[in-house]
């Protein structure tokens, strides 16, 4: 199927927006030391942007669970491909997310990270489809709140594909 891929966000808009999160993690966050912890792939391209723009000290894990395929659609069957490399305890924490959707990545790994101990545990996405959820899901830091049609761009993929783009665009299937 052919596609092509319009702009929603601007890489200006995405940039900005994402050090306006920083400053308020770095605000909310004074005097502590956070631990964010990247769900790959989609995760990787936020989390370094966010990451150079927080003012406390930071700390970096990463961590892959099952997601898409070609499928534009959540199967709801998650599993850990790859775990975290260090403990969570006493830590603070916050999961680094490019996308929720259905809410069903999410709610499942929120969980079993908070089964590790951790001393806070706060969700930051750089976008959010809340029209799309069927689990809730706590959301303390959203980029975007944004329509229900499906993106790509900044680590988020179609196929493995167009995660590099440096914005946010809507896929159009023709
Ligand atoms: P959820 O479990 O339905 O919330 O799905 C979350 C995951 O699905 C995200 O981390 C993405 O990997 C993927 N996903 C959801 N919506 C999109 C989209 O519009 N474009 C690309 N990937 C998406
Ligand atoms: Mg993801």
């Amino acid at each position: 199927m052919a596609e092509r891929v319009e702009v929603l966000l601007t890489e200006q808009e995405v940039d900005d927006r994402i050090q306006q999160i920083g400053d308020q993690i770095s605000k909310d966050y004074a005097g502590r030391q956070v631990h964010l912890v990247c769900v790959l792939k989609g995760g990787s391209f936020f989390m370094c942007e966010l990451a150079k723009r927080i003012t406390v000290p930071v700390s970096l894990d990463f961590m892959s669970v099952s997601s898409y395929g070609k499928d534009t659609k959540s199967s709801g069957v998650i599993k850990i491909v790859k775990d975290l490399d260090e403990s969570l305890q006493g830590k603070d924490v916050i999961v680094v997310e490019d996308i929720v959707d259905s809410g069903r990545t999410l709610s499942y790994l929120l969980e079993l990270l908070r089964g590790r101990g951790p001393k806070s545990l706060a969700l930051c996405t750089l976008l959010d489809k809340p029209d799309r959820r069927v689990v809730e899901v706590k959301v303390d830091y959203t980029g975007f709140a944004i329509p229900d049609e499906f993106v790509v761009g900044y680590g988020l993929d179609y196929d493995q594909r167009y995660r590099n783009l440096p914005y946010i665009g809507v896929v159009k299937f023709e």
